[in-house]
């Protein structure tokens, strides 16, 4: 690709986790709204899907964009915020009035194991007590290496969980001390270790691209490292460098940052390391062996997405509970409060402390359709779309055809009657594929809110 098209594609984008993207909701969306929606879940034998938020860390990393707070090791901190939620928990199970199947559950944050092995005990208990959970489905929990303890992962494995998420961002000595996160190489790989006894079905690392002090080579040197341990999978992110919304970010020495072409050979680089050791490219920025469950939905089609990133087994509906947690059901968007402070006050009272979401529109949910066709599967078919919203692909898109046709022009996706499919190109710039489909994006200034595409 030459200087000018990269130029053109390097732009300001969504990740699509969702869509409508997060600057489309708001308060319209109410707890009241929630509650009905909750009842009437109740009465349905749709499945769930259930994520649970715990946003603690003993420490700040900071390129650290996800919703999090920094607290010392205190068992009192963990016991005060497992009131509150299992007050969330109890008022959510009351509206359902149903033992719903459980066929993902997801423990994310911030760090999920700043709890005790006692509260995570206690928490696993609570959902038993309300949900069922199949030891088949995907039970998934993100774990920080530097402070997982042999025991706690242990008694995890003995709760059910299955898959393990750790950040490892990158390996070398003067970008882990500018981001704050000193995390040597030996202590990944002895976590890696334990993972690997108690077998775990699938372990996956978190790396990120672009973060300062990252050149081409540092950054090879920490993929070759993470191959040489061999996580099932790998998500490869793009480091979000998003001040307005992450203050920490602004300690970062811009000059030290890696951008356009520079960022995007580190990519490329790192992602043609993986493809030559075994692993396969999966939708956006993840790569997983082709061994792995994962690798094989991808191939087979039926790979979803959701807010905690891709997904095998998808359900019905979505619950999230906890600070800033997301639910999705009857098409409607759900967020919680993210203040901690507010959260704890909604769920004392007894509320639902959601703040905001988004209620979809027949377009919406055709773009939403379009949008994660070509996230999930790099293409679109226009026999499945006319089949699932009864439209012919090109009418309903008429206004898009500027779009498709420039992506053509730049070797982004090829077009027939039958399908839209990405290249291999495309694939690096699925994003801005993506963002010509995002009706609320046709007011370009839209774009400040979001993390650059590459
Ligand atoms: C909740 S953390 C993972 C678990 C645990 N807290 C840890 O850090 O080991 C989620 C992941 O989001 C990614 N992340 C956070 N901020 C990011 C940013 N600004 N840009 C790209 N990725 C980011 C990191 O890779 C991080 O591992
Ligand atoms: S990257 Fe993980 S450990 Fe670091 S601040 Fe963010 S959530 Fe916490």
């Amino acid at each position: 690709m030459d200087k000018n098209t990269l130029q053109k594609y390097d732009i300001a984008g969504p990740r699509y986790t969702s869509y409508p993207t997060a600057p489309q909701w708001s308060a319209d969306v109410t707890g009241e709204m929630y509650a009905s929606a909750l009842t009437r879940f109740g009465q349905n034998d749709k499945t769930l899907s259930l994520y649970i938020h715990i946003p603690f860390c003993e420490q700040l990393c900071y390129f650290c964009a996800c919703n999090k707070v920094i607290r010392a090791k205190d068992e009192k901190v963990g016991d005060e915020f497992l009131d509150h939620l299992f007050k969330e928990i109890d008022r959510v199970a009351k509206l359902i009035r149903q033992r719903k199947l459980i066929r993902q559950l997801h423990l994310g944050g911030g760090t999920p194991t700043y709890l005790s092995e006692i509260q995570i005990e206690r928490l696993f208990s609570k959902i038993q007590s309300v949900f069922d959970i199949d030891p088949g489905d995907e039970i998934a929990i993100e774990i920080d290496p530097r402070t997982v303890t042999q025991n706690k992962l242990k008694v995890l494995r003995r709760l059910g969980f299955n898959r393990i998420s750790m950040g490892v961002q990158d390996f070398d000595a003067k970008v882990q001390d500018d981001i704050n996160r000193i995390q040597p190489y030996e202590q990944v790989a002895q976590v890696h270790q334990w993972c690997r006894e108690l077998k775990f079905e699938s372990v996956n690392y978190d790396l990120i691209y672009g973060l300062p002090y990252q050149t081409r080579d540092t950054f090879k040197k920490t993929v070759d490292l993470v191959m040489g341990l061999r996580p099932d999978r790998i998500a490869l992110y793009s480091f979000a460098y998003v001040p307005w919304l992450s203050k920490p970010q602004n300690k970062f020495n811009l000059d030290a940052i890696a951008v356009h072409d520079e960022k995007l050979d580190i990519f490329i680089q790192s992602r043609e390391n993986l493809l030559a050791h075994g692993y396969q490219a999966i939708a956006m920025d993840h790569f997983a062996l082709t061994t792995d469950a994962m690798a094989r939905a991808f191939n087979e089609g039926s790979l979803h997405r959701n807010f905690m990133g891709y997904t095998l087994k998808p359900a019905d509906e979505y619950i999230g509970v906890g600070p800033s947690a997301i639910g999705y059901i009857e098409n409607t968007y759900f967020q919680n409060t993210k203040i901690l402070p507010e959260y704890y006050e909604q769920t004392a009272q007894g509320r639902l402390p959601i703040e905001r979401g988004k209620q979809l529109s027949r377009d919406d949910q055709i773009r939403q359709w379009v949008i994660n066709s070509l996230m999930c599967r790099f293409k679109v078919d226009k026999q499945l779309f006319f089949d699932t919203f009864g439209y012919e692909f090109e009418d309903y898109f008429l206004e898009e055809g500027r779009h498709l046709h420039d992506c053509i022009e730049d070797g982004l996706i090829n077009e027939n009657s039958q399908r839209i499919q990405v290249t291999d190109l495309g694939k690096i710039f699925i994003r801005n594929v993506c963002m010509g489909f995002d009706y609320y994006l046709k007011d370009k200034n839209g774009q400040k809110r979001f993390s650059r595409t590459v």
